[in-house]
């Protein structure tokens, strides 16, 4: 069965976790939106991985990895990633292949993405890794393509129409000195012949294999509310990290799909500015972060906490159709003696159940709570669903109703162990 797995928050629930234990079962992983500025951790073997634009699976000798067309590549971020990986014993020739028609993130991609924060006006905390102008300049085709850097004299072409532009905005705009073609051209050059042998037609490569139902795991980067279309807009990333990114961004049909998992924290975070109606105060916000180890696995910048946000999920399970969940970092809670869930939002004395689609609304909303008692209980040894403790299992359950969708794992640690896997049917 092929499974597209999408975080169901603002990023970070624990992607790279799941996906990991998943992957065994899968025959291809593939990546099919965003790009370096995800950040996936894999915890196994006392070590820790951090992937950020090759799929998780490829820690998993044999599996193939695919870079989809919807993804952006800096080559810079990925040749350190193969370096990396290759430094830890991990070999991605003859299973890494990477889509010719995903674009390619540029020099002055990166630099106005940093500029334009650095501005006073609409900062969105990104990760300036050059995401969004890489995508504008897609959808304004602007852009250049793998396939492109393969093509010497049309690069150079292309590349020498686009930068004068681009210097352009550099110099008159944001009073920077302009790049030069030189130096991006000789360095892209010689990227061009370390990406060729990973260069192939991803699309034809996705379709056969499913057609020989072969079974494909689609690797979400980001989180539901990131989405461009989705999310709380202009606080988003440039890409469609819903379920639908996963058909446009491979070529894969959406009939090839058999089951789309939700990722969700038990609480939530997220990273960089915009609403979060259920963002803790001080003390909480200190006693969560650390003890749920959260700051940024790309950035390294502290995450912003709360409580489990229902509206927040019942919208991912909308727009996404998700059939199932995994919860993620349930012993993060252990201590605490009172959770709070919320299960709508009060905004100008009406009650909204649904997720607002404007900002401005969302952030004139004050969250209705429910309370649940505390477990109390270290869970990071427990390894089966009968033998949590009745607070938890009764707040997982509540999760499970006011989502309306069953909860098939359940997060304990960061380790491949620490995971419970939960039969429907007995659970919920
Ligand atoms: P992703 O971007 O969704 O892949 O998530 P990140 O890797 O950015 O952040 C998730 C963090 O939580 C990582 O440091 C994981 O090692 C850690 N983690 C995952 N699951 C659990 C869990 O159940 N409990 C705890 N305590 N940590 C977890
Ligand atoms: P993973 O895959 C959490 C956030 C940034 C910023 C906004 C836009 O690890 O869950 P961008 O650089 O994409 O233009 O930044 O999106 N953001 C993430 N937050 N997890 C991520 O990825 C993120 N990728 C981008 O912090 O608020
Ligand atoms: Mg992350």
């Amino acid at each position: 069965m092929n499974t597209i797995l999408i975080g169901a928050q603002w990023g970070d629930e624990g992607k790279g976790k799941i996906i990991d234990l998943l992957s065994r079962q899968s025959d291809y992983i593939v990546r099919y939106q965003g790009g370096a500025n995800a950040g996936h951790t894999v915890k196994f073997g006392g070590k820790e991985y951090i992937l950020h634009l090759i799929p998780s699976g490829i820690l998993h000798r044999g599996k193939k990895c695919v870079i989809g067309n919807g993804v952006v590549i800096d080559p810079e971020a990925l040749f350190k990633e193969i370096d990396t990986l290759k430094k830890t014993g991990i070999d991605v020739n003859g299973r890494l292949f990477i889509s010719e028609q995903a674009h390619l993130i540029m020099p002055y991609h990166k630099l106005i993405d940093r500029l334009q924060e650095e501005g006073q006006n609409g900062k969105i905390g990104t990760t300036k890794r050059g995401i969004g102008p890489c995508y504008a300049d897609k959808m304004a085709r602007l852009g250049l393509r793998v396939s492109d850097l393969l093509d010497p004299e049309f690069f150079r072409d292309r590349l020498c129409y686009i930068l004068d532009e681009k210097n352009k905005i550099l110099t008159k705009i944001y009073g920077h000195k302009g790049l030069d073609f030189k130096e991006i051209h000789d360095t892209y050059s010689s990227y061009a012949k370390r990406l060729k042998p990973f260069v192939a037609d991803t699309i034809q490569l996705l379709n056969n294999a499913a057609d020989r139902k072969k079974r494909i795991l689609f690797e979400g980067a980001q989180g539901t509310l990131l989405d461009v279309d989705h999310g709380t807009y202009p606080y988003v990333t440039s890409s469609n990290s819903t379920a639908g990114g996963a058909i446009t961004g491979t070529g894969v049909a959406p009939t090839h799909i058999g089951q789309i998992l939700g990722v969700v924290k038990a609480y939530t975070t997220r990273v960089g500015e915009g609403p979060f109606p259920t963002e803790f105060g001080p003390e909480l916000m200190d006693k969560i972060r650390n003890k749920g180890e959260e700051f940024g696995a790309t950035t390294g910048r502290p995450r912003r906490c709360g409580w489990f946000d229902a509206v927040v999920g019942r919208h991912s399970v909308m727009v996404n159709g998700l059939d199932t969940l995994a919860v993620m970092k349930l012993d993060v809670l252990d201590e605490l003696p009172r959770i709070k869930i919320a299960t709508g939002y009060k905004c100008g004395g009406k009650i909204h159940r649904t997720f607002p689609s404007n900002v401005r609304i969302l952030e004139r909303c004050e969250p209705v709570y429910e309370e649940h008692p505390g477990w109390q209980t270290d869970l990071s040894g427990i390894r089966r669903y009968r033998d949590l403790p009745v607070n938890a299992r009764k707040y997982l359950a509540r999760l499970s109703a006011l989502l309306k969708t069953p909860i098939s794992i359940i997060s304990v640690g960061s380790q491949r162990n620490q995971t419970i896997f939960v039969s429907h049917r007995k659970a919920f």
